[in-house]
């Protein structure tokens, strides 16, 4: 499943930027991320696994408007083709995704550590430099950053990672 990730972000990163980057500077550490809060909090690792590998499938070749729900969607296909299919799994792995929308409010532990690890895998890795690099207009990112600093530091749902990630947000909030 990772590989066919990797692949699929791989290629559309290629077609938009031309160079390849969302997978190892987002995807890959988001899992990780996950990975660690699924074992620290006992939730389920699987569900936890899949929901990020794939959390922003629906990106690709959309845009960011509704991602989450075409995430879950294309989630469920790929799980198919995959061969997973069991419907409880999936449609868990489709919850942990939707959560990961702003608006949306995680409804059990498991949407909370992939909604969790979404937001500290921007917070922690070179994300935002690359969405700086790709957009090339220092304006038009500085109103983006500011505004996804706030919504990211607001998607963490855990007191303990609150407090982690806080130095980190008052830095970041500092840079504009
Ligand atoms: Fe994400």
């Amino acid at each position: 499943m990772r590989r066919k990730v990797r692949a699929l972000f791989d290629e559309a990163d290629l077609r938009v930027g031309r160079e390849k980057w969302y997978f190892d500077v987002h995807v890959l550490p988001c899992t990780s991320i996950g990975l660690k809060l699924a074992k620290e909090y006992g939730v389920d690792e699987q569900v936890v696994e899949a929901a990020c590998l794939l959390h922003d499938v629906g990106l690709i070749g959309s845009g960011t408007e509704n991602h989450e729900k075409r995430s879950a969607i294309r989630a469920a296909e790929l799980l198919k083709e995959a061969g997973i299919n069991d419907e409880k799994f999936v449609s868990s792995v489709q919850d942990a995704i939707a959560s990961t929308a702003l608006e949306q409010k995680p409804h059990n532990i498991e949407s909370k550590v992939v909604r969790t690890a979404d937001a500290m895998a921007h917070m922690t890795t070179l994300h935002y430099y690359w969405k700086a690099h790709l957009k090339k207009d220092f304006k038009d990112f500085e109103s983006w950053f500011k505004k996804k600093i706030e919504k990211d530091y607001a998607k963490i749902c855990f007191k303990k990672q609150k407090k982690e990630l806080q130095p980190a947000y008052a830095y970041l909030k500092k840079l504009f």
